[in-house]
């Protein structure tokens, strides 16, 4: 029944491909699209939540996500407060608070796409590519538990991945750029994948943070966005996107400024040897994707003619703050201090090195009237700190609350009430930004077919 639907829509959007050239992707399928679609989603480093709160406020009647299975667990502490939350909120049913090193493959439910934000660790590979069950990398670093899975599923891989980390990523390590984000673009070619990357920063899109995080999409081969990779041109598949560029669109690049290189598929190669030439060099820009084994990446700029949202935008009213948020004269000396440029002496304890450490002054108190700076998890908590945010409202200085730092990633007020003020501002510094998963998650419904969900 799907098939019959699907393969008229699959040679129609290859079709107008064709007559149009190099004319990129297309804004048509959701038209043809007759029935309904659910998109059984895992959620992994849930956190509280982010993935799944953007991919629910993208989902349509007809065409939705579902997630069908969620995983978070917090290595620190005993507690578990990002995961108490997330049953708070999305019930405790099809939810898992394990370390995700422990939990089998086969445990986890068959799923059409995967996302989660994971942490930015070390990727390298050691010497040998694979133990006795398959698995590459080292333990601990959770790259490998996303790759495992997917390695352990076969066939029954998700054919979507939606990805999210800090943008350092595509510099790391400091002493090799790119290595890392080379291995992932490598193991994930070995697994059949096309990938794309961007680097988005939030308030470019007028969300009203300005947090930059870079987005990783994959495709499996055989999907559409797969077969699009596969017939566009670099500047074309960059200019236009698959799915992110889409959903994020950009000042058009010509082809001069694309990078291109193959990538080796030894990942202990990788290891030792990627940008070792030139290792102080970008390897990746904010934009890019590899198809079997190549990659292309520019340097690309934000086009965003909507509204902007503010700090100023998402401050609750005045009289709902309560008293310990705001900062009285004495302490205001200490904000002002850690705000202040300053320079001084400094030995490093460890080689006994003695430096001069210098840093500017922030602006404050912070800006009404633009995005905020990004929320980091040490925002929370009265003591003077550089990084937290300090705002000046009807001449009195205060810290930001909780629903404040909320809004900033655009979940609803109180998402995370059941945890202190100081544990709500350190889960909203891990979680993200989250309309802009909402808009890649709709992008992706827009130009998903059922052929691939349902016979792939
Ligand atoms: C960058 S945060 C993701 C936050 C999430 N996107 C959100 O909206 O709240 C990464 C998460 O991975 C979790 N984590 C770290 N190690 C883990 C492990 N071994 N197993 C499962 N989760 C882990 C952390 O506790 C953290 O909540």
């Amino acid at each position: 029944m799907y098939s019959k639907v699907a393969l008229t829509e699959e040679t129609t959007t290859l079709s107008k491909i064709e007559k149009q050239g190099n004319t990129p992707y297309l804004k048509s399928v959701s038209n043809i699209e007759t029935q309904n679609i659910t998109l059984k989603t895992v959620e992994l480093f849930a956190g509280v939540g982010g993935f799944r709160r953007g991919l629910e406020q993208a989902s349509m009647p007809t065409k939705r996500f579902e997630i069908i299975w969620s995983n978070q667990w917090e290595p620190a502490t005993k507690a578990q407060h990002a995961s108490d939350i997330y049953i708070k909120q999305f019930g405790a049913e099809n939810h898992s608070n394990e370390d995700i090193c422990t939990v089998k493959t086969e445990s986890i439910p068959d799923h059409n796409i995967l996302v989660g934000g994971f942490p930015c660790q070390d990727y390298s590979v050691a010497s040998s590519l694979k133990n006795a069950h398959g698995i590459v990398g080292k333990k601990g670093v959770l790259w490998w538990e996303i790759y495992r899975i997917l390695l352990e599923k076969k066939s029954k891989a998700p054919k979507y991945l939606i990805l999210e980390n800090v943008d350092r990523l595509l510099k790391s390590p400091a002493s090799q750029r790119g290595r890392d984000f080379a291995i992932i673009l490598s193991s994930l070619n070995s697994l059949g994948y096309a990938v794309e990357w961007r680097v988005i920063d939030a308030s470019e899109y007028g969300m009203p943070q300005r947090r930059k995080r870079v987005f990783i999409m994959a495709y499996k081969k055989g999907t559409k966005p797969y077969k699009f990779l596969a017939k566009l041109k670099p500047v074309d598949a960059l200019n236009s996107g698959v799915i992110l560029t889409k959903a994020f669109p950009i000042q058009p690049i010509t082809e001069d400024i694309i990078t291109s290189k193959t990538l080796s598929n030894d990942l202990v190669d990788i290891t030792s040897n990627f940008n070792q030439k030139t290792p102080k060099k970008n390897a990746f820009w904010e934009s890019g994707y590899m198809f079997d084994g190549v990659y292309y990446t520019a340097r690309v700029n934000a086009n965003y003619q909507g509204k902007y949202i503010t700090l100023g935008d998402v401050l609750i009213d005045e009289k709902d703050v309560p008293k310990e948020f705001y900062i009285n004269q004495e302490e205001l000396e200490k904000w002002q201090y850690h705000k202040g440029a300053k320079s001084f002496e400094r030995t490093n304890k460890s080689t006994g090195h003695t430096y001069t450490y210098s840093e500017g002054k922030m602006s404050f108190p912070d800006a009404l009237d633009r995005a905020s700076r990004t929320i980091v998890t040490g925002e929370g908590g009265a003591s003077a700190s550089r990084f937290k945010h300090v705002i000046c409202v009807n001449g009195r200085y205060r810290r930001l609350t909780p629903i404040e730092l909320e809004r900033l990633n655009m979940f609803p007020d109180n998402h995370t009430e059941y945890a202190t003020d100081t544990k709500r501002a350190f889960l909203m510094g891990n979680a993200l930004v989250i309309g802009v998963v909402e808009r890649i998650g709709k992008v992706l419904l827009g130009e998903i077919s059922q052929t691939e969900i349902y016979h792939g």
